[in-house]
């Protein structure tokens, strides 16, 4: 190959070793990388492809000081973090990692259902406090014939859903279109979901159009009993009104892989008993992030050797 591939902080060690083992590499800095793109002129005019993931941010400024960039290998299959319209203009093309990781995901939000209703996690902190000795931990509603609704019936969700349907709950969805032949219920807006159910699942793409679609109306119609799970990404739901919300006895429970500002959580939100918070490792399974890894090194190698991917994302693949 002629050209090198830049990697996009934050990788994972093996997916940065991978790539090294594979072509010449260029790491772009975290903090001065504006000074390291205007310095770097040269060895940046040798750059053909970008490996980077959902908290990599590819920006029109990123791909415009790559004269040569031709690909982008996104290590996840959200894609938020690039921007689409600087690619297409560029005829710059995009893959991502779709399907290989529905099963993780889906067992992480079974997991933070699980946790959040059946209150798991502060039982947890209730028997290593000592306090079983003083009386028994309250009771919790069950999860299992719960009425659960999923917003973005995708190939994620599906596979939410699929898990939810075989512990006898009661599945609805929305999306912006009806998905043919599914047994679920369609809702027409995420707010008709919300007042249906009594758990909602959030698995919907981030960016400018999923922007804040979980709002404070949404979370009302949740309601008092509700429990809200987001495995999407932090900019879907208002992380204000949620705090607000939860606070004010308005929500019930929340169990959240993703956050607005990551890795940064907010103490009113780690303050909160009813809350369970995971690192956004909704697909870090060591199978999972194989395959991930797998993937996306093969759609750099099928797009140098032959100039197609194996997945790309839809809004530029013609
Ligand atoms: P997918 O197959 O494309 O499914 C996305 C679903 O969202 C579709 O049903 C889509 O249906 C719906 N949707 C899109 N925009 C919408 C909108 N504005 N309003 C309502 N529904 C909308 O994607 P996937 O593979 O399931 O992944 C979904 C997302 O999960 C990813 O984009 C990523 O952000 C997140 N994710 C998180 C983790 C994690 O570690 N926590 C891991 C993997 C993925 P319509 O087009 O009909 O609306
Ligand atoms: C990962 C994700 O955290 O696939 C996604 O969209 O958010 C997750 O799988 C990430 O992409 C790791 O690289």
């Amino acid at each position: 190959m002629t050209g090198s591939i830049l990697c996009v902080p934050p990788l994972s060690p093996l997916l940065r070793d991978e790539v090294g083992r594979r072509y010449d590499v260029l790491d772009l800095p975290v903090p001065d990388r504006d000074a390291f793109l205007a310095e770097n002129v040269e060895a940046l005019s040798e750059v053909v492809g970008i490996v980077c993931t959902n908290a990599g941010p590819v920006d029109a400024a990123l791909v415009a000081a790559l004269p040569r960039l031709g690909v982008i290998a996104n290590h996840g299959v959200g894609y938020d973090n690039i921007d689409l319209d600087a690619c297409r203009e560029r005829g710059v093309v995009v893959s991502n990692t779709p399907d290989v990781l529905d099963a993780a995901v889906a067992e992480t939000a079974l997991g933070l259902l699980l946790a959040t209703r059946r209150r798991l996690v502060e039982a947890d902190r209730f028997v290593r406090a000592g306090r079983w000795a003083d009386g028994e931990f309250p009771l919790t509603p069950q999860l299992s014939g719960s009425r659960v609704g999923i917003l973005g019936l995708g190939r994620i969700g599906r596979t939410i859903a699929d898990l939810l349907a075989a512990m006898g709950c009661v599945v609805s969805y929305h999306s912006r279109h009806e998905v043919p032949g599914t047994p679920y219920a369609y809702a027409r807006s995420a707010t008709e979901l919300a007042a249906g159910v009594d758990n909602l699942v959030v698995v919907v793409p981030g960016g400018p159009a999923t922007e804040a679609l979980v709002d404070r109306p949404v979370l009302d119609a949740l309601g008092p009993g509700g429990v809200l799970v987001n495995v999407a990404r932090g900019s879907v739901v208002d992380q204000t009104a949620l705090v607000e919300a939860l606070e004010q006895g308005r929500l019930g429970a929340a169990g959240l892989d993703v956050l607005a500002d990551e890795p940064h959580v907010p103490a009113s939100l780690r303050e909160l008993e009813q809350v369970v918070l995971l690192p956004h490792v909704g697909s870090a399974t060591e199978e999972t992030r194989a395959a991930m890894r797998r993937l996306t090194l093969d759609n750099l190698a099928s797009w140098l050797d032959s100039g197609r991917l194996l997945t790309p994302v839809p809004e530029l693949s013609s």
